[in-house]
């Protein structure tokens, strides 16, 4: 799977989403988080979010490594809804995202 990171918060560009061939990045409140079975390893999100925060989950910066976890534990209640477009935002933030401190704006 792919995983977003740190550069996404609060920024939530939204970019990948318009690339993504099997809908599976999904929108919480402070950043979006792509489901980890139904990502297809396409790659193709990951070259046009523009501040970089996407990466192949072999390639998550180590500093960055929380949000690997994080990707996979936001899916734990929702299961996997198989299209993000659908669902549309879900009002939560895994627990350790929440807990960052703001983004200046
Ligand atoms: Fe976030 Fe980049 Fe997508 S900022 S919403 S991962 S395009
Ligand atoms: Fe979609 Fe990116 Fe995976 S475009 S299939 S989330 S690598």
């Amino acid at each position: 799977t792919y995983i977003i990171a740190e550069p996404c918060v609060d920024v939530l560009d939204k970019a990948c989403i318009d690339e993504c061939p099997v809908d599976c990045i999904y929108e919480g409140n402070r950043m979006l988080y792509i489901h980890p079975d139904e990502c297809v390893d396409c790659g193709a999100c990951e070259p046009v979010c523009p501040v970089e925060a996407i990466f192949y989950e072999d390639d998550v910066p180590e500093e960055w490594d929380g949000y690997t976890k994080a990707n996979y534990d936001f899916f734990d209640e929702l299961g996997s809804p198989g299209g993000a477009s659908k669902i549309g935002k879900i009002e939560k933030d895994d627990p350790f995202v929440a807990g960052q401190p703001p983004e200046p704006s």
